[in-house]
C-alpha cells in the first residue's frame, strides 16, 4: 500500500485552490434562455420553403421587402424610408461614413462605446454632452449647439440607455426636439431596448415627436435574438437612398434569410408572447441586482432602470480595472464616463449568480460603507 503523505495534500490544496467561476456583469447579451431557439428553427425552415427563391439570391440592398413593409406600418411611415441592415450597428457605420467624417457629432456622456469608436475611426470630432438621471441635459445640449460648427448629428439612446440604463424624461424629449428644430439638427435616436420595458409608462419616442428631425434605429437583437443580425433605420428619404448605396457597395444585399425568419416570426404572432417572456426573465434579473445592491453596497449610487439590460454605478472612489472578486464589469471610462463609474449588465447571468456576484463585488471593491 502506498502511504499517503498528508503534508503534500495540504501543499497541493494551497497551490491549487478551488477555481472560482467568474461571474460576468460585463456581457451585455441576453441570457441563453431568452433566445427562442425552437421557434426560430421552424421560422427559418418555413421562410425558405415559402420564399427561398428570393431570400437565397441577391436582392434589394435595403432588405427583405415584406419586413420593410411590416416595420413601416408599425411606425406609420412608408417602406421606402426603412433600411434593414445586418444588426443596427452596421447601419450606424453606414450613417457615420456618410455624415460624420471631419464633422462634430454630439453624443451623451456616457454613451455606448462602439459608436464612439466608429465615429473616431471615420474621423469625426466626438463632442460629449452631459447627462443625469433624467437623460441628456438640454441646457448642455444647447451650449454644445451654440459653441462651434453645426454638428452632423446628435447620437442619443433615450430609453434604457447603454451604458447607464437611464431614460430621457418626456419633458426633456420635448426640449430636445425643440432644440433640433431651432438649430436644424438631425437627431439619431437609437432605440434597441424601448420594448424591453418591465414597468412604468412609455414616453413618446423622439421620432414620434418629430419625424422631420429624427432618424430612428432599432433592432430585433433584444426582442428576438442578436445572432439573427436584423437591425433597421427609419430615415429621411434622401438619406435612406444614400445609405442604400453604401449598403450596395459594402455587401450587395444584407442577410435576407435572417430578415425573412424575423418576418415569419412576426407573421405567426410569436413576437408579443416572446417579448412578454423575455421581459419576465430580464425583470427577475434586474430585481435581483437591485435587491443585492441595496443589501451589499449601500454607500454606492446606482441607476434604477425600468427596462433594458444595464445599470450604472457611481463609486465614492476610482474603479479598479475590469474585474473585482472574480466578477467582471465594464469601467465607465470605456463609455466616456468618470473614473469612479462602471456598468453592470444583469441580462446574461441568472438571478442567483447576480446575488453572489454583487456579494463578491461588495467584498472586493474598496468602498467605504
Ligand atoms: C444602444 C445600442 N445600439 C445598438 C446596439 C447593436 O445592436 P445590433 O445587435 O442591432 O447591432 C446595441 C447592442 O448592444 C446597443 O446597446
Amino acid at each position: 500500500m502506498i502511504p499517503i503523505r498528508t503534508s503534500s495534500l495540504v501543499d497541493t490544496a494551497a497551490r491549487y485552490p478551488p477555481r472560482v467561476e467568474t461571474i460576468s456583469f460585463a456581457r451585455g447579451i441576453p441570457a441563453p434562455e431568452c433566445l427562442p431557439v425552437a421557434e426560430l428553427a421552424e421560422c427559418a425552415r418555413a421562410a425558405i420553403e415559402r420564399d427561398g427563391k428570393t431570400i437565397l439570391s441577391y436582392g434589394s440592398s435595403a432588405g427583405y421587402a415584406p419586413l420593410r413593409e411590416w416595420i413601416a406600418e408599425r411606425h406609420g411611415t412608408e417602406p421606402g424610408r426603412v433600411l434593414l441592415s445586418n444588426g443596427s450597428l452596421q447601419g450606424f457605420v453606414f450613417l457615420a461614413q456618410r455624415l460624420a467624417p471631419g464633422r462634430r457629432v454630439l453624443v451623451e456622456r456616457p454613451t455606448y462605446d462602439r459608436p464612439l469608436k466608429i465615429l473616431r475611426d471615420v474621423g469625426a470630432e466626438v463632442v460629449p454632452v452631459a447627462m443625469d438621471d433624467e437623460g441628456i441635459d438640454p441646457d448642455a445640449l444647447e451650449s454644445a449647439l451654440r459653441d462651434g460648427e453645426p454638428p452632423a448629428f446628435l447620437y442619443t439612446i433615450p430609453t434604457f440607455q447603454n451604458p447607464s440604463g437611464r431614460t430621457l424624461s418626456t419633458e426633456r424629449r420635448r426640449r430636445v426636439v425643440e432644440l433640433a428644430a431651432e438649430h436644424d439638427l438631425l437627431v439619431l435616436e437609437d432605440d434597441p431596448y424601448g420594448l424591453v420595458r418591465f414597468e412604468g409608462e412609455e414616453p413618446p419616442s423622439l421620432y414620434e415627436l418629430s419625424e422631420r428631425r429624427v432618424a430612428y434605429s432599432s433592432s430585433f437583437s433584444k426582442t428576438i435574438a442578436p445572432g439573427i443580425r436584423v437591425g433597421y433605420f427609419i430615415l429621411p428619404l434622401e438619406l435612406e437612398r444614400a445609405l442604400e448605396a453604401t449598403a450596395t457597395a459594402t455587401y450587395i444585399t444584407p442577410a435576407l434569410l435572417g430578415q425573412a425568419t424575423v418576418h415569419e416570426f412576426l407573421r405567426r404572432g410569436c413576437f408579443e408572447p416572446n417579448l412578454e417572456r423575455v421581459r419576465g426573465l430580464l425583470r427577475a434579473r434586474r430585481d435581483a441586482m437591485l435587491a443585492a445592491l441595496e443589501r451589499e453596497l449601500p454607500a454606492v449610487r446606482w441607476s434604477r432602470p425600468e427596462g433594458g439590460y444595464f445599470l450604472w454605478l457611481e463609486l465614492p472612489q476610482s474603479v479598479p480595472g475590469t474585474e473585482a472578486g472574480g466578477v467582471t464589469f465594464v469601467p465607465g471610462t470605456d463609455f466616456g464616463g468618470g473614473a469612479n463609474e462602471l456598468r453592470l449588465a444583469y441580462s446574461y447571468v441568472s438571478p442567483d449568480e447576480i446575488a453572489t456576484g454583487v456579494e463578491r463585488l461588495a467584498a472586493a471593491l474598496p468602498v467605504a460603507v
